[in-house]
Order: C-alpha cells, then sequence, then structure tokens
C-alpha cells in the first residue's frame, strides 16, 4: 500500500491536457504526484473526499506584474485565492531584473512597485531573492526590454546604439543563463517605442539557443495593430523564437469589430512559425494613465495616483467636470496616475477569448489602490462566467488554456498536468459556483468555488483562506525533453 502525504479521492480530474474529466484518485508525496488511478490502494494522513468537484492542474498566470509583489507581499493571495500557483512575470517590456536603477523609474516601470523595491541588479539576484522569500505561488520570469534599456542608455526616446545592444544582450544573456522564460517588449509605451525592429531582433536572436520564448505588447493596438502583428511575427521568425502576443485586443472604439481580421492574421501566422497569444476575461484594459488613450467616448477610472489620492475609483469625467476641465486635461494634472480604460467591445474579446491559441493571463496591476477587477477575477471568471455559463469553451478547454497549454508554451515541463511524476500544484473547486466577485466598483474580492489549492504538494489555501504556508518556487525555463517524466507533454489539439 502507497504511504502519502495526500490523498484526494473521487475527484473529476481535469488532467490540464483539454480531455474531458475523469473520476479518480491523485496521492501527493513530497511535492510531486506520485499516483494517479481509480480506487487507489494507498493510505494518508490527510485524505479529502473530493465528490462533486473538479481537481485542476494550479493555473499559470501567463501574463502578471508581479516581478516584485512576490517579494514585497509573498501571500500572493490575489493570485492564490483564485487556484494560480505560478505567475509569469516580466512582461510588457518591464521586468524587476536585471534592473540597475540610475534614474526615475520610467514609465511603465513604475507598474512594478518603487524605486526601492528594484533591487535586483542581475537576475541570478532575483532568483536568489524568490528563494530567501519563499513566495507562496511559483515564479517565472521574463526579462523586459524596456528593463534593459533603462539599464543601458541615458534617454528611452531614442533608437540604442550596437554599443548599447551589445550591453543589453550580455544582461540577457546573463538572465537566460539563470533561467529566464525569455524576452518581453513593450513597444507601444513611450520607453520603448523609438526602438527600431532591429533592436529588438538583435535581442530576440539570443533566445532560440536558449529554447526561450519572445512575448510582446505590441507596438499598437489600436489602427495598426495588424502592423504590429507583423512586426511581432516577423521578430520571431528572424530569431527562430516562438511568439506570444499579450493581452491581444482591438483597442480604442474606432477599432471595435476587428477581431475577426486580428484573429485571422494570427491563424496565418500559426501556419507557419509558433505563435499564441494571451487574452485576459474583461472588456477594459489597464495600465498607466496615458493622454493618448484619453477619449470622451471612453469610461475612464483612476486606480491610484500619488498627487491626488482623493479622486482613486472616480472617473475622469467626473474629475474633470469637477475641475471644469477637459479630460485631456485633467488627464495632465492627474500625472502619473493608474487607469482602467473601457476601451475593448465584449464581442471582440470573447471572439479573442475563444480562440484555440487563447491562453489565460490576469495582467492584474498589484499595486494599485482601486485596482482591476481581473487582478483577483481573472480565472474564477473564465470558468464560471466564460465557460459554464456563455459556454464559450468547455471546462476540460477553459482548464487546458490555464494549464496544459501555458505549460507546454513556456517550457514549465513538469507543471500543467496532472500525471504521476510531475509537481503537484493542484486546485480543487466546484464547477457549479465557481466565480468571479471583484468588479469594478468592488475590485477586492477574493473568487467563490475554490476549495483548496496546493503548490509544490503544499495545502495553501483553502474556502477558510491562505493556510499561511508558502510553498512557491522559482522555475527555471526547461527546454522541452529535459524533464524525466517518461510522460511527455505533446501538444493536444483542442477538441472545442
Ligand atoms: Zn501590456
Ligand atoms: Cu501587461
Amino acid at each position: 500500500m502507497l504511504i502519502c502525504d495526500t490523498l484526494i479521492r473521487n475527484a473529476r480530474v481535469l488532467d490540464g491536457s483539454g480531455r474531458d474529466a475523469e473520476v479518480l484518485d491523485v496521492a501527493v508525496h513530497e511535492g510531486r504526484i506520485v499516483d494517479v488511478g481509480r480506487s487507489l490502494a494507498a493510505s494518508s494522513p490527510m485524505q479529502i473526499d473530493a465528490k462533486g468537484l473538479v481537481l485542476a492542474p494550479g493555473f499559470i498566470d501567463t501574463h502578471t506584474h508581479d516581478d516584485t509583489s512576490v517579494i514585497e507581499t509573498p501571500g500572493m493571495l490575489p493570485k492564490l485565492s483564485q487556484g494560480v500557483t505560478t505567475v509569469i512575470v516580466g512582461n510588457c517590456g518591464i521586468s524587476a531584473a536585471p534592473v540597475r536603477l540610475g534614474r526615475k523609474l520610467p514609465d511603465p516601470m513604475s507598474l512594478l512597485g518603487k524605486p526601492e523595491y528594484f533591487r535586483y541588479p542581475t537576475f541570478a539576484s532575483y532568483v536568489d531573492a524568490i528563494g530567501s522569500v519563499r513566495p507562496a505561488v511559483n515564479v517565472a520570469a521574463l526579462v523586459g526590454h524596456t528593463a534593459l534599456r533603462n539599464n543601458h542608455m541615458d534617454r528611452l526616446d531614442r533608437a540604442a546604439t550596437s554599443a548599447e545592444i551589445d550591453a543589453m544582450r550580455a544582461d540577457l544573456q546573463e538572465a537566460l543563463d539563470a533561467g529566464a522564460l525569455g524576452l518581453s517588449t513593450g513597444l507601444a509605451y513611450a520607453s520603448a517605442n523609438a526602438a527600431s525592429t532591429a533592436e529588438v531582433e538583435a535581442l530576440a536572436m539570443m533566445l532560440h539557443a536558449a529554447g526561450a520564448v519572445y512575448t510582446t505588447h505590441m507596438r499598437t493596438e489600436t489602427e495598426g495593430v495588424l502592423d504590429a502583428m507583423q512586426e511581432a511575427f516577423a521578430i520571431g521568425r528572424a530569431a527562430g523564437a516562438p511568439v506570444v502576443i499579450s493581452h491581444l485586443k482591438c483597442a480604442g472604439i474606432d477599432n471595435w469589430g476587428r477581431s475577426g481580421e486580428v484573429l485571422k492574421a494570427l491563424d496565418m501566422a500559426r501556419a507557419l512559425q509558433a505563435v499564441s497569444c494571451d487574452c485576459y476575461p474583461y472588456a477594459a484594459g489597464s495600465s498607466t494613465l496615458d493622454l493618448k488613450q484619453v477619449d470622451p467616448r471612453v469610461e475612464i477610472t483612476i486606480t491610484g495616483c500619488a498627487a491626488h489620492p482623493e479622486f482613486t475609483g472616480q472617473s475622469l469625467a467626473s474629475i474633470a467636470e469637477a475641475w471644469g476641465v477637459s479630460q485631456l486635461e485633467a488627464a495632465r494634472r492627474l500625472q502619473p496616475a493608474g487607469a482602467i480604460y473601457h476601451s475593448i467591445d465584449e464581442g471582440d474579446m470573447r471572439r479573442i477569448l475563444a480562440h484555440p491559441a487563447t491562453m489565460i493571463g490576469s495582467d492584474g496591476l498589484p499595486y494599485d489602490i482601486h485596482p482591476h477587477p481581473r487582478l483577483w477575477g481573472t480565472f474564477p471568471r473564465v470558468l464560471g462566467r466564460y465557460s459554464r455559463e456563455e459556454k464559450l469553451f468547455s471546462l476540460p478547454q477553459a482548464v487546458h488554456r490555464m494549464t496544459g497549454m501555458p505549460a507546454q508554451r513556456f517550457g514549465l515541463v513538469d507543471r500543467g498536468l496532472i500525471r504521476r511524476g510531475l509537481a503537484a500544484d493542484l486546485v480543487l473547486f466546484d464547477p457549479e459556483t465557481v466565480m468571479d466577485t471583484a468588479t469594478f466598483a468592488d475590485p477586492i474580492r477574493p473568487a467563490k468555488g475554490i476549495s483548496h489549492v496546493w503548490v509544490n504538494g503544499v495545502l495553501s489555501y483553502t474556502t477558510g483562506g491562505a493556510t499561511g504556508r508558502r510553498a512557491g518556487h522559482f522555475l527555471p525555463r526547461q527546454k522541452a525533453g529535459s524533464h524525466h517524466s517518461t510522460t511527455p507533454q505533446a501538444e493536444v489539439t483542442p477538441s472545442a
């Protein structure tokens, strides 16, 4: 008889591959799944009867800005309470490492927290910090192009010189050697917009040898979105690296209804090269307050503002009215601030979310006072609202987009599936009740229906809240095939 430290009986197991549920027992010992099967001959001091509940691999949040929050607020309740067991940090060109701050924090690196939170001059020092803090969730990290520009350029409103590119390449190599997943860019932001395609390519060229990925917050998500997609694909082809388009959307009212074109471009590229995307399940975006995105037709809410904290949670329209100025002028006076932009069409968002190449990424901003509800709600919302209620895709397919698919795409080869030998990141949830409760009006609220969350085999969250045991690891990039498991992670063709 198998003795194990946790035994979950009679769960409806969704293994993360996209396959239908099967009622099975899962045995966990010392951080690993040690057996999966019907009526296992096993015993354990911690046995859970999971009848009626779904057991899935812990969710992987593919798109986060939790770079410093995993260290500053290691309990990570916004994510753990959704069943997330791994966060991928370093998106949109901004990362906490490797960073040497010789200046004021450039926008949008401020999304990652205060200047004093940036204390990782090398990627290896960030890996060490994760190891000593032990956040409640696992952390895997991209290197931000804007962070590299910050390290080596006197000003960010120009393209890098070849000497600066060489210096950035050295930083990137150090990070890849220390386990970074790849390179991210945020070419839409002023701090990276002047970078040429060639500058990005010169960095991306290093990814292939490392088996690493290229992710991008594209140069634009509005009128020029198709050109921006072509730029991303071209960089991926030149580099021989898989491309992940971050938070794919058609932003701005004049751009609504174009998701068909955008997805057609994605599909044409997918026929030629490795391309995918992530998406959050809301018809509103959030970032720093950007004057270029101020449009009186778009509802904009302030998520935080150092100069005028009293306006947090209020609409830009009401602030402009109170001041008797235009919204653009109000936005100028509020700088620097954070904002939510209701500038996405729900139909477009659903079409992109439902696309078979789409992974789930919250893009949550952990330091906003009045955050976008995606920070606390993304994963249960996909499961409850968009799969169960709206039937955009089946539950096995919804779980696959949060588990097996991202694990495979990012090279996290011992995560994302429920298989013997893999890491025991697991979430048990009620498929009938799982749902987000965070709203735009009341955004800091844990989801319903998440019953148990294990991170590396350690029970970290239950319906009673966090258990206080933090068991997250830094997850280095692993090349496909480097894992000893006899069950290779073949990409599963989705059925929905
Ligand atoms: Zn972004
Ligand atoms: Cu982002």
